[in-house]
């Protein structure tokens, strides 16, 4: 390791070893960070996305500048250019004085535009155009302006199916998707969830002077649950499991919730029989599944086919079957 590798402020690196997923997501931020490349973050809510975007600013050369996150799902579309990008005094009703854009708090630093996918189509227009030459202008200006700054992004919608329905601009799709990171569900990395867990509770303890501990049993019923939610879940659990006199109690109602309520198991009813059950939970998983491929491939069905190991015809079937239709048309 290099002198310079060793005074890296790399103060995010706990939450990036806690499983060979993570790891892999932390030599990816390494081996970008001093490169100004554009990164698409993706993942389920609640996956640590907003961390993965912060750890890339932390450990690259821009450090020092601004970071600033834009949430694109949490401002009305017809103030989000304004917000991204300023406006002039007069450029439109309400506009008493000019105003700097979050594109300008961040030169220097990183630009984080989280929620991408909620882009209004127009606004994707003039970013793709922003990020081809970082220069634009205020909203009712004329005058160019120009940042230098990095531009991440980050979704938890499947980005395929948005642009086959023509919600998501392709261009803008590959412009940004330069680098890709895939943040796995907190599921697919349970190894983590014991160290987050002891993470949490201390934490948690601190914050509310407790001094709680967790029974071995509570911690594996942690282990195996679902975490639908994913480490946001996890967190607020852990949250009220310190703050809670009946905490544990919770987790146990908790988890058996998990197991027959709206999870992804089918709900067994008296009326039908078990192999009734068998069949409906084979239905829909076929149906997902095919919705998946076909979104992925954006209905591209010979492809599709391959991808499912089925012939054309079958495939054909199964998606008349299931009352599927190609988004476009419908
Ligand atoms: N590995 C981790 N260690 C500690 N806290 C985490 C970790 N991953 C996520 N969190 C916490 O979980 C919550 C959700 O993370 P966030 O990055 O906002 O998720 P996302 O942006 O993917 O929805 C935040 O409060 C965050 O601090
Ligand atoms: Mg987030």
């Amino acid at each position: 390791m290099s002198i310079a590798q060793e005074l890296d402020p790399i103060s995010y690196s706990p939450f990036l070893d806690g499983s060979p997923q993570m790891r892999a997501i932390g030599t990816v931020i390494e081996n970008i960070a001093d490169t100004d490349a554009t990164v698409l973050i993706r993942g389920e809510s609640g996956v640590g996305k907003d961390l993965v975007a912060r750890a890339i600013h932390a450990a690259s050369s821009r450090r020092g500048g601004p970071f600033v996150r834009v949430n694109c799902a949490a401002i009305p579309s017809q103030l989000l250019e304004s917000e991204l990008f300023g406006h002039e005094k007069g450029a439109f009703t309400g506009a008493h004085r000019r105003k700097p854009g979050q594109f300008e708090y961040a030169n220097k630093g990183t630009i984080f535009l989280d929620e991408i996918a909620e882009l209004p189509l127009a606004l994707q227009a003039k970013l793709l155009h922003v990020l081809q030459d970082f220069r634009f202008s205020r909203v009712g200006g004329h005058e160019l302006l120009r940042v230098d700054l990095r531009v991440i992004a980050a979704t938890n919608r499947n980005l395929e199916g948005a642009l086959a329905r023509g919600e998501f601009r392709e261009d803008l799709y590959y412009r940004l998707n330069v680098v890709e990171i895939v943040v796995p569900p907190l599921r697919e990395r349970r190894e983590e969830i014991p160290k987050l867990v002891s993470r949490f509770l201390a934490r948690f303890n601190a914050q509310y002077g407790r001094h709680k501990e967790l029974m071995p049993e509570t911690l594996a019923r942690l282990t195996e649950y679902t975490w639908s939610g994913n480490v946001r879940e996890l967190e607020n659990v852990m949250r009220r499991l310190v703050v809670l006199s009946d905490g544990e109690q919770e987790v146990e109602a908790m988890v058996a919730r998990g197991r027959t309520g709206h999870g992804s198991a089918p709900r067994l009813t008296v009326a039908e029989g078990l192999r009734e059950v068998g069949r409906r939970g084979a239905r829909e998983a076929e149906r997902k599944a095919l919705l998946e491929v076909l979104e992925s491939v954006r209905w591209n069905r010979a492809e599709a086919a391959r991808i499912l190991k089925v012939c054309y015809k079958t495939l054909l079937t199964k998606i008349a079957e299931c009352g599927l239709t190609p988004p476009l048309r419908r």
